[in-house]
C-alpha cells in the first residue's frame, strides 16, 4: 500500500512538472546591462526591460506651473502671516501655493494646510510642517547643491509625489514586543525588514546611520586599514550593520553594489566610482536633514503620526531616490522656481545652525 502511495505520488509530481514546463512563460525576460566601471571590472548594472521601462513611467515630475507677471507687491506686505516667502510677489506666491498642492495634497487642496475661513491662521499642523519643508528644500537646493543634488534640485514632488506622507519614510524599530524565549534575544537580526532590502541583517540599522547628527565619522567603516592587526579590530556585528545600510542604500537607488565599489577592494577610494563620492555626502545630508529639520518638528506632530517610540517620520536615500540612481530620472526641477534655491527670510522658530557639508574625513574619497 504504502509503495503504491509512492509510486502514485511520483508520478503525480512528474505530470505537475511537466504542466509547469508548457503552461508557465518560462523565457528569459530581455535584460538590458550597462557597463558601469573600467572596462573587464564586471561593474555592470543588470535590469530586465519591463523593470526599467516601468520604473521610467512610475517617476515623472509633472510640468512646472506656468510663469507670472513679476509682480511689485511684497506677499510679506500684502498678507498677514508670511514668515519664509515674505520677499516674493504676490503673484509668484500664489503660483507657488497652487504648485505646492499639486505636489503634495492634490485630492485635498488647500484646506490640508489651511483653515480657508482665515488663511493666515497658523493652526493646522501642515501647515506648521509645511513652512519648515520650505526652508528645508531651500536648504537642500543651496547647501547641499555641490556636494549632492546638482543643478537637478529638488521640490516638494521629489518626495511627496503627489501625497501628503511620502512613500518611503521610516521611524525606529524597536523590535518584536516579546519578552521571553529566542525572539528577544534575536541580536536586533533576523525580521525581514524593508529597511535593509528584506535581508537577514540587523533591521534598524536606519536609527544608527541616519537618525544621529553627530557620529563618529568611521562609524560605517569595518575593514582594517593595516595588513595586519594593530589594535582591536570591528566585532562582526559592526559588519552586518554597515551591510545592512549598504542594502538600503542599494535597493533605494534600484542599482547593485558595483555602482559605487570595485567589490575586489570594497573600502578603497580610488578603485571606486564618483557615485560613491556622492553616496559619502548623501549619508552626511540625510542626518543633517533628519537632525535639524524633522526632529524638531516632532512636537509639532500629531501622535498618530509619530513612530512606536514616539519619534518623527523621517527620511532615507528612497524618500527622493524611490528605485532610481537619479530621483526622477535626474530632471531638473527646480529651474522655474528661482524661490527654492536660495534661503529667504527665517522663521521665528529657532532654525539651527545646519552644518555645512564638511570634506570626507581620513582615508575618504579625495
Ligand atoms: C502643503 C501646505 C500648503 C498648501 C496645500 C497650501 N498652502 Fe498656502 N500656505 C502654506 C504655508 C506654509 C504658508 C505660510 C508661508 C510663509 O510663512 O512664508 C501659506 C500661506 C498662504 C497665504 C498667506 C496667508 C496670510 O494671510 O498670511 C495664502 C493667501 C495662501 N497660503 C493661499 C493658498 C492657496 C490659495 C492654496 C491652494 C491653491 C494654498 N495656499 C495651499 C502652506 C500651504
Ligand atoms: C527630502 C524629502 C522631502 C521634501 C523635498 C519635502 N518633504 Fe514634506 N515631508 C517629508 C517627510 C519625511 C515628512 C514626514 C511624513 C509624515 O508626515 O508622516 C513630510 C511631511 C510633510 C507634511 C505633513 C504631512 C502630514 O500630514 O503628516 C507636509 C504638509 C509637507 N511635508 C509639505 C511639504 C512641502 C510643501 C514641501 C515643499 C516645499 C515638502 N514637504 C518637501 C519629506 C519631504
Ligand atoms: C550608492 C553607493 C553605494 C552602494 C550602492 C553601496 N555602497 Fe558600500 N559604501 C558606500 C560609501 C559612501 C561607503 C563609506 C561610508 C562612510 O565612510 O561613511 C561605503 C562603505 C562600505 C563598506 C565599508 C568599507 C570600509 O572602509 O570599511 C562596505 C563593507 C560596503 N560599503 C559594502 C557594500 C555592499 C556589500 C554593497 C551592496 C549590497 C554596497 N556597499 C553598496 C557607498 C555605496
Ligand atoms: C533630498 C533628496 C535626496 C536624498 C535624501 C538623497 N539623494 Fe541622492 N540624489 C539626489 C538628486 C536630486 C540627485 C541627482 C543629482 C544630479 O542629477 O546631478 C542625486 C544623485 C545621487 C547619486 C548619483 C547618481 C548618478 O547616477 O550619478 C548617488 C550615487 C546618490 N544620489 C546616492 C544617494 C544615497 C546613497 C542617498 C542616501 C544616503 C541619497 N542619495 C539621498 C537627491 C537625493
Amino acid at each position: 500500500m504504502k509503495t503504491l502511495l509512492v509510486v502514485a505520488g511520483a508520478v503525480v509530481a512528474l505530470f505537475l512538472t511537466i504542466a509547469q514546463f508548457g503552461t508557465a512563460g518560462w523565457t528569459r525576460p530581455p535584460i538590458l546591462a550597462q557597463q558601469h566601471g573600467f572596462r573587464g571590472t564586471g561593474m555592470d548594472q543588470i535590469q530586465t526591460k519591463a523593470g526599467a521601462a516601468a520604473l521610467k513611467a512610475a517617476n515623472r515630475p509633472p510640468a512646472p506651473a506656468d510663469p507670472v507677471e513679476p509682480g511689485t507687491d511684497k506677499a510679506g506686505a500684502v498678507y498677514e502671516n508670511v514668515k519664509v516667502l515674505k520677499d516674493l510677489s504676490v503673484e509668484e506666491f500664489n503660483r507657488l501655493m497652487v504648485s505646492m498642492t499639486e505636489w503634495v495634497s492634490p485630492e485635498q487642496g488647500c484646506t490640508y494646510c489651511h483653515n480657508t475661513e482665515n488663511m493666515a491662521d497658523d493652526s493646522l499642523y501642515q501647515k506648521q510642517v509645511a513652512r519648515r519643508m520650505i526652508q528645508m528644500v531651500q536648504h537642500i537646493n543651496t547647501t547641499w547643491k555641490e556636494k549632492h543634488v546638482g543643478e537637478a534640485g529638488v521640490n516638494c514632488y521629489t518626495c511627496h509625489r503627489g501625497q501628503p506622507v511620502p512613500a518611503h519614510v521610516w521611524f525606529q524599530n524597536p523590535g518584536p514586543t516579546y519578552k521571553t524565549g529566542f525572539i528577544p534575544r534575536n541580536n536586533g537580526q533576523n525580521l525581514a525588514s524593508p529597511s535593509v532590502g528584506l535581508a537577514s541583517l540587523p533591521y534598524d540599522t536606519l536609527s544608527e546611520f541616519f537618525g544621529k547628527k553627530d557620529v563618529d565619522e568611521n562609524l560605517i567603516r569595518v575593514n582594517a586599514t593595516t595588513a595586519l592587526p594593530e589594535s582591536k579590530g570591528k566585532p562582526i556585528q559592526a559588519a552586518e550593520r554597515t551591510y545592512g545600510l549598504m542594502m538600503h542604500m542599494s535597493s533605494s537607488l534600484g542599482v547593485n553594489c558595483t555602482y559605487c565599489h570595485n567589490t575586489r577592494a570594497i573600502s578603497n577610494w580610488s578603485q571606486s566610482t564618483p557615485q560613491r563620492t556622492l553616496a559619502w555626502h548623501a549619508i552626511r545630508m540625510v542626518r543633517d536633514l533628519n537632525g535639524n529639520y524633522i526632529e524638531p518638528l516632532t512636537s509639532t506632530f500629531p501622535a498618530n503620526r509619530l513612530g512606536p517610540t514616539g519619534d518623527a517620520p523621517k527620511l532615507n536615500c528612497a524618500t527622493c531616490h524611490n528605485g532610481q540612481s537619479k530621483p526622477l530620472a535626474g530632471a531638473h526641477v527646480v529651474e522655474s522656481y528661482p524661490e527654492l534655491t536660495q534661503a529667504t527670510a527665517e522663521t521665528g522658530a529657532t532654525p539651527q545652525p545646519a552644518a555645512e557639508p564638511v570634506s570626507p574625513a581620513p582615508a575618504a574619497p579625495p
